[in-house]
């Protein structure tokens, strides 16, 4: 359960790996987040991170495994997590593939596996967790999704699909679980410097993991529904949405 405060306690992030997700958790510890499970398709890249945080204060930290395309073992996953580890405050959804766009392009099977690791997994363990949600009564899940989602780009649009994808599910999730306890919070982060984008040309308007976890921290603490990072690429990205697409497709985006 939240503090009197409306402090996140406790913290489930799958993908306990990801740079994004590692501030997050730094950040919310450092907010007084004792409980965490960081759950990684390599549960020993994660341990680094669990003794960080344990000396940072959190008190229950454990790295388990989770693999976000392994669809069959997500429900047994979820009930494990709840029953070792009882209430959590908050879920992070931070798994992602990004891919070569050109390579995708020729390698079917990789361009799927974007697509079962940042859509289908995220729906499919999405199922068990919000049940675990729901009768709990609170909780909020806060997805990665992506400014690539917003309007498909030529540049990366089978990431940018699979994130379309994941944004449409997270929104309309969180509308059905309205009047449930249950929250759900969007974030739309534009160009991020992780290892996801390392030796990528930096976009304008990036910024780093650590103002993504900011940004994050505030949305939890308002209960935002769509946290936009930085805030600004909510105005680019509106823009860029509804330019005609003969003239969108001349962009070199
Ligand atoms: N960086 C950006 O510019 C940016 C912008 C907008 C949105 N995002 C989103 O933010 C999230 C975090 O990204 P990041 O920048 O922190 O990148 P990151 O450090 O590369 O983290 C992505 C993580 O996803 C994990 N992962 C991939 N496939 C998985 C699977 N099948 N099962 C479980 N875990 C899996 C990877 O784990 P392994 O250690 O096992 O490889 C990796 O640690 C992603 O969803 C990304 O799409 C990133």
């Amino acid at each position: 359960m939240r503090d009197a405060v409306g402090t996140v306690q406790s913290l489930l992030v799958l993908g306990g790996t990801s740079e994004i997700a590692a501030a997050t958790a730094r950040r919310l510890v450092a907010d007084r987040a004792r409980r965490v499970v960081l759950a990684a398709r390599d549960p020993a890249g994660a341990e680094p991170l669990a003794g960080e945080l344990r000396s940072a204060g959190a008190t229950d930290v454990e790295a388990v495994r989770f693999d976000a395309t392994d669809f069959d073992s997500h429900r047994a996953f979820v009930e494990e997590v709840f029953d070792r580890h009882g209430d959590i405050d908050c879920v992070l959804v931070a798994f992602g593939l990004l891919g070569d766009q050109d390579e995708l392009m020729r390698d079917e099977a990789a361009a799927v596996g974007v697509v079962q690791s940042n859509y289908a997994g995220a729906v499919s363990v999405s199922v068990p967790l919000v049940e675990r949600l729901r009768v709990q009564g609170h909780g909020t899940i806060v997805y990665l999704s992506s400014v690539a989602g917003e309007r498909a780009r030529k540049s990366n649009f089978v990431y940018g699909s699979s994130k379309a994808g994941l944004d449409a599910f997270a929104q309309g999730l969180g509308d059905a679980l309205q009047g449930s306890g249950v929250q759900v919070m969007v974030v739309r982060p534009g160009f991020v410097r992780t290892k996801m984008t390392a030796g990528l040309e930096e976009a304008p308007l990036a910024t780093d993991a650590d103002a993504v976890a900011e940004a994050i921290a505030t949305g939890l603490r308002r209960s935002a529904d769509t946290v936009w990072v930085p805030a600004p690429l909510r105005i680019v990205m509106s823009a860029l949405r509804h330019l005609p697409r003969p003239v969108f497709r001349r962009l070199d985006i």
